[in-house]
């Protein structure tokens, strides 16, 4: 299944994730710009994604937690999650997303 991810100078990338990764490990493991300095436990908000509009829905809202940590970083917005959170599945095959300044 594949991502498209559109790194922080504007490039889109094509990745190949597998079911069951997360979507940081997908972006890190290919080499782009993202630090996920927690390594995906959810406390440090530097793999901050921009979902695509037409994905929000299949994507779903960040949990509570996910929320607050979210808001430590300076360039939230609506379609903001953590790029940790998100578990590649079938369901997600075509995603894309952007990579948030705070990532990098
Ligand atoms: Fe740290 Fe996602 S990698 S919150």
């Amino acid at each position: 299944m594949k991502i498209h991810v559109t790194d922080q100078s504007g490039t889109e990338h094509e990745l190949e994730g597998l079911e069951g990764w997360r979507v940081m490990e997908v972006i890190r493991d290919w080499g782009l710009n993202i630090k996920a300095e927690c390594g995906g436990a959810m406390s440090c908000a530097t793999c901050h994604v921009y979902v695509d509009d037409a994905w929000m829905d299949t994507v779903g809202a960040p949990s509570d937690e996910e929320e607050d940590m979210l808001d430590s970083v300076g360039d939230v917005r609506a379609n903001s999650r953590l790029s940790c959170q998100i578990l590649m599945s079938d369901d997600l095959d075509g995603l894309k997303v952007t990579l948030a300044q705070s990532a990098a």
